[in-house]
């Protein structure tokens, strides 16, 4: 409380008109779907400011077709908010890449990471020459920021603002817990052709 207390005075401080320019609106250009990991905080890591952002997190960053909560995030950032971008930011050294990447029952998040799993399962040839567990986790974790990449490309949610208003751009980052620094893995323009079994043709 005393914390929030110091920021609200410091952001006064700073901005006189801070508080008063957001109350009413949310002009975001940015969502970001990044993992829970406390470590991953997206508006400092971006330095970005509140207003600026929009944010969904879960554990590992996934993009589920099933997911209602992402979804309506979703939905609504793409259809009312109108954002420019959407970042999928993974991170190495992630609990969720290494927990799926073990044969231990974690219980309910199970469910979650298996789809973790499916990602191992479709790349299997690309882990052929990698010899450290370290390597494998970082390679797990890249192809899993790619995969959901193109599950945000796949629905039908991203393929009508494609095609109506030429936005948003996809992007997966990868962000590094030693240095801070962020490394792209993958850039998906708006109107990017995927597999055409996924592309819908009546939106
Ligand atoms: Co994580």
């Amino acid at each position: 409380m005393l914390q929030n207390k110091a920021w609200a005075s410091e952001k006064l401080h700073e901005d006189p008109d801070f508080f008063n320019r957001l109350v009413d609106i949310q002009t975001p250009e940015f969502l970001w779907v990044g993992c829970s990991d406390s470590r991953v905080p997206a508006d400092q890591i971006t330095g970005t400011q509140p207003g600026e952002i929009f944010v969904h997190r879960n554990v590992a960053n996934l993009v589920l077709h099933t997911d209602l909560n992402l979804l309506s995030v979703l939905q609504y950032a793409v259809e009312v908010l109108k954002v420019k971008h959407i970042i999928v930011c993974g991170h190495y050294n992630c609990g969720g890449i290494k927990a799926a990447l073990t044969n231990h029952s974690f219980g309910i998040i199970n469910k979650w990471l298996r789809n973790i799993k499916d990602v191992y399962r479709i790349h299997k040839e690309e882990f052929e020459n990698l010899e450290s567990e370290e390597e494998i986790v970082n390679k797990l974790t890249e192809l899993n920021v790619k995969e959901q990449v193109l599950n945000l490309a796949k629905t039908s949610i991203v393929q009508k603002a494609w095609k109506h208003e030429q936005r948003p751009h996809l992007h997966g980052w990868v962000y590094d817990l030693h240095d801070g620094i962020i490394n792209p893995v993958i850039e998906m323009p708006a109107g990017t052709h995927i597999d055409p079994l996924y592309e819908f043709d009546n939106l």
